[in-house]
């Protein structure tokens, strides 16, 4: 089947009560441990791009990789989305290049580091949910900034700064209504990478009581989780004990993560988990066998490792078995739903 647009999965999603995970993907053989994860659970499938990984693969190839994805997996609906796209152009472009779906991320300046203000982020989203609705792309936006930094990307708040740039319930309803946004990403805490917190969560650093004020005054949006990452004490343990060095964290546990997607959480994020499980099986075979070095000796385990998290939030976020029973709709289908 063609691409879907992102808003048919997360409206089946809310009509059933579960969570459908974004994964971040920059290469072949990520995208292949998705479809080997949402195959055999029969989940359908977000894949997310950011400006780093359309600048490390070239847009043609992660179009022409996740268009072979969905010829050879055609009872499962896939979404291509934009993650953190920071400016109209940058939005515009992904339309071009066939994302089904984009995040204009304005809650930050167009250098992606910057909070910027209310009355920017609700104007440049408007602009480009415009454009996106008018060929029936989705958009997600975002209110609230996050903490911690990727590549160049995010704020790079500390934990104490990124409790200032919470989600305002207030602002959050008047920021629907002047975008008409698909999904709305909120601020609880969270950042991204592998930093996250220092302690497991507790509801102080955790704000999951926002989601569900949020939830409670937009019981119709989709609400997304970003830096959702649950960063496992296993994988951190992996890289480890093969010669790396990860400082002992925390992420975001998978039971609050569920306790979101009751208060209308349809999108989480995960990036880092992933990143975890390739870096340990890679580095696992890299100590254990240092003759090896044809690449499918450690990309063929790195890629199991990515399957088996991909699958474990499948089946955890409560998507596993919906591929199936999901009506889809192409994006000039969604023309019309759009303009009603
Ligand atoms: O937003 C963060 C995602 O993990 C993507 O990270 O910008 O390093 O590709 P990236
Ligand atoms: P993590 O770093 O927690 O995986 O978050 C990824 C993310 O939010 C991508 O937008
Ligand atoms: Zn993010």
């Amino acid at each position: 089947m063609p691409l879907v647009p992102m808003r048919i999965l997360l409206d089946h999603a809310a009509e059933n009560g579960y969570g459908v995970v974004a994964l971040n993907v920059n290469n072949m053989e990520q995208i292949q441990s998705i479809m080997m994860a949402a195959r055999e659970t029969d989940s359908p499938v977000i894949i997310q791009a950011s400006r780093g990984a359309r600048k490390y693969s070239n847009d043609a190839y992660l179009r022409n990789l996740i268009l072979a994805a969905a010829e050879l997996n055609p009872d499962l609906p896939i979404a291509m989305h934009l993650d953190h796209g920071n400016a109209l152009d940058t939005c515009l472009s992904a339309i071009d290049q066939k994302f089904t779906s984009v995040m204009m991320d304005g809650s930050l300046s167009e250098d992606g580091k910057v909070p910027s203000t209310y009355e920017y982020n609700a104007e440049i989203t408007r602009k480009v949910v415009d454009a996106a609705h008018a060929v029936g792309v989705s958009v997600e936006g975002e209110i609230g900034a996050l903490g911690g930094i990727e590549d160049g990307h995010g704020a790079g708040l500390s934990q104490e700064e990124a409790m200032e740039h919470l989600t305002d319930p207030d602002q959050a309803e008047q920021f629907v209504a002047d975008t008409g946004v698909d999904a709305l990403a909120v601020a609880i805490g969270t950042s991204h990478g592998a930093y996250k917190f220092t302690h497991k969560p507790t509801g102080d650093v955790l704000k999951m009581d926002l989601i569900e004020e949020i939830h409670r005054r937009l019981p119709n949006t989709h609400l997304v989780m970003h830096g959702s990452s649950s960063v496992p004490q296993e994988l951190q343990d992996i890289i480890n004990q093969f010669g790396g060095d990860i400082k002992q964290t925390f992420g975001v546990p998978v039971e609050e993560i569920q306790r979101g997607i009751k208060s209308g959480v349809r999108k989480i994020n995960v990036d880092t988990d992933n990143r975890l499980a390739i870096t340990g099986a890679i580095r696992k075979v890299f100590m254990e066998s240092p003759g090896k070095f044809d690449p499918r000796d450690y990309l063929v385990p790195a890629r199991e490792a990515m399957a088996q998290v991909c699958k474990a939030r499948m089946i955890a976020f409560g998507q596993a078995g919906y591929a199936g029973k999901i009506k889809v709709k192409t994006c000039k289908e969604m023309v019309d739903f759009y303009t009603k």
